[in-house]
């Protein structure tokens, strides 16, 4: 058998990018040096990333019906990324971001339309075969849902062999307080740098020590700060750090923590130390944000 798969739990949806030069002033009416329809949604982006890299994939999420949700399933099937567990809601509709991307500075601004396409439940999660998966990852959305599919991957690791067991990981990236229930359940955590500010912490290394108490025991907490790189701590409680990679031009930084996080993954589920996973996260997320998209990121 070949290697055992990823399965990302999250969010697809519909970007919309407008490229533009410089940020517009609101309410003037100016062109943009282009436009393009993206896949988008963190969990989906780092099935992106995955593939990319060379991992074979799943994706778990919802999808509705429609031109735009027809582009992105497209999407995935050319990153040959398993879509097993996708859930239709036909009554529903796609999710869409219009992102206005600036590619002087990278920056990338987001209008997220979050439609009424329901989270995929914990219910959903019981058809998912653990069997067949080495990691999973939840992007924080329906918290408590969440924690019941945690709580099932739990008891799995439980009655199996070593061998069989599944790793998790779990991110909270939005400063949402019913997201920090998640803290104490996966084996990896991802941490944004907003959720940190929103609790008070200035840089990565404090948060990292400061929050590193809401984590089950033998968990890793993890916490990317753009240009500053990331920081993390394993269950040895030592501090690792990696500088950020700069591209020479700084162009496009949307899913940047995205393609970070599916790095780290990789690289921790093929069994590499804390520090060279942070590392390489960095420089992979460091090669995205100098081009646009994801294609140029290998
Ligand atoms: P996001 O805002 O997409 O969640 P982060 O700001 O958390 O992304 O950044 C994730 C990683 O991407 C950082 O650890 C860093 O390695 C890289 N990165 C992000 N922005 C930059 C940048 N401006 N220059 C270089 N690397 C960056
Ligand atoms: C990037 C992203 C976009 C999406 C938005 C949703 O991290 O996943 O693709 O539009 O965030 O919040």
């Amino acid at each position: 058998m070949g290697e055992k798969r990823i399965l990302c739990v999250g969010l697809v949806c519909l970007d919309i990018i407008s490229v533009v030069e410089r940020y517009p002033p609101e309410d003037s009416d100016s062109r943009c040096l282009s436009q393009r329809w993206q896949r988008g949604g963190n969990a989906s982006n780092t099935c992106t990333v995955l593939a990319l890299l060379g991992a074979p994939c799943a994706f778990m999420g919802s999808l509705a019906p429609g031109q735009a949700a027809d582009f992105v399933r497209d999407d995935f099937q050319r990153y040959k990324v398993d879509l097993t567990h996708l859930v239709m809601h036909p009554a529903c509709a796609l999710p869409t971001s219009v992102v206005i991307s600036n590619s002087t500075n990278g920056t990338r601004t987001i209008l997220h339309a979050a439609s009424n396409l329901p989270d995929v439940t914990a219910a959903d999660f019981e058809h998912v075969n653990l069997s067949q998966y080495k990691w999973i990852h939840w992007e924080g959305r329906n918290a408590s849902e969440q924690v019941k599919m945690l709580r099932r991957v739990e008891e799995h690791n439980r009655t199996c062999p070593a061998s069989e067991r599944v790793t998790t990981s779990v991110e909270v990236e939005k400063s949402r307080p019913e997201l920090y229930q998640l803290f104490p359940y996966g084996d990896v955590v991802f941490v944004s740098k907003d959720v940190a500010k929103a609790l008070g912490f200035f840089s990565a290394p404090e948060a990292v020590k400061g929050l590193r108490g809401r984590l089950k025991p033998g968990a890793t907490l993890i916490c990317a700060w753009a240009e500053a790189g990331a920081d993390a701590m394993g269950p040895d409680g030592v501090l690792v750090h990696s500088d950020a990679f700069s591209p020479e031009k700084v162009v496009d930084t949307l899913g940047a923590g995205d393609t970070f996080n599916a790095s780290v993954i990789l690289a921790l589920s093929r069994g590499r130390p804390l520090s060279a996973a942070l590392a390489y996260g960095c420089q992979v997320a460091g090669r995205k944000c100098g081009v646009h998209g994801y294609a140029g990121i290998v």
